[in-house]
């Protein structure tokens, strides 16, 4: 039994359309996705789908969300290692279920706690990383942009304009 059980209110699955070619891992729920049972519904939801949509990916048709760990953890803290391995084999059945073709991962515990890499992701982001057939784009996670709103070119945002740009252009060849 995982202790993240004893504190939640609800399982946060997944949302989206199960036979996307998109795959998005995130973090953890936060409050919101708690009390609804969907993962990025909250402020960063909001921020993941603008920047989504400024490519023309659609967050919903074209993608298949979750999160590494489906229960929040408390305070919002990033989830232990323990956690992450207790749901990892859930996240694996998705995947190995699914079968998308890209798999974006927001944030650096998403990158850490799928494919065990633990550079920093402003080092990674942007770069395809290639496992099992499947094309892995990491990129910041959404809360970071909330963070760090300018668009300028070389900030985050823009990074990840890019980094999205990539990822459409790979979903428009598929
Ligand atoms: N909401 C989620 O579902 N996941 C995150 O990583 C952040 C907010």
């Amino acid at each position: 039994m995982c202790d993240l059980s004893k504190t939640r209110n609800n399982v946060v699955a997944a949302k989206g359309n199960p036979s996307a070619k998109i795959f998005i891992i995130g973090e953890a729920p936060g409050e919101k996705e708690d009390i609804t049972g969907f993962p990025f519904v909250g402020r960063a939801g909001k921020m993941l789908d603008t920047v989504l949509s400024s490519v023309d990916i659609d967050p919903l048709e074209d993608c298949y969300i979750t999160n590494i760990v489906k229960c929040r953890p408390p305070e919002n803290r990033r989830p232990t290692s323990l956690e992450i391995s207790r749901c990892i084999t859930w996240l694996e059945d998705q995947i190995s279920h699914l079968k998308p073709s890209i798999v974006i991962l927001a944030g650096s515990t998403a990158v850490e706690g799928y494919l065990g890499i633990k550079d920093p992701i402003t080092k990674i982001r942007g770069t395809w990383i290639v496992k099992n057939e499947i094309k892995f784009m990491p990129i910041f996670h959404p809360a970071y942009l909330l963070r760090n709103p300018s668009k300028e070119k070389g900030k985050p945002k823009w990074l990840t304009w890019q980094d999205l740009k990539a990822v459409k252009k790979e979903l428009d060849l598929l």
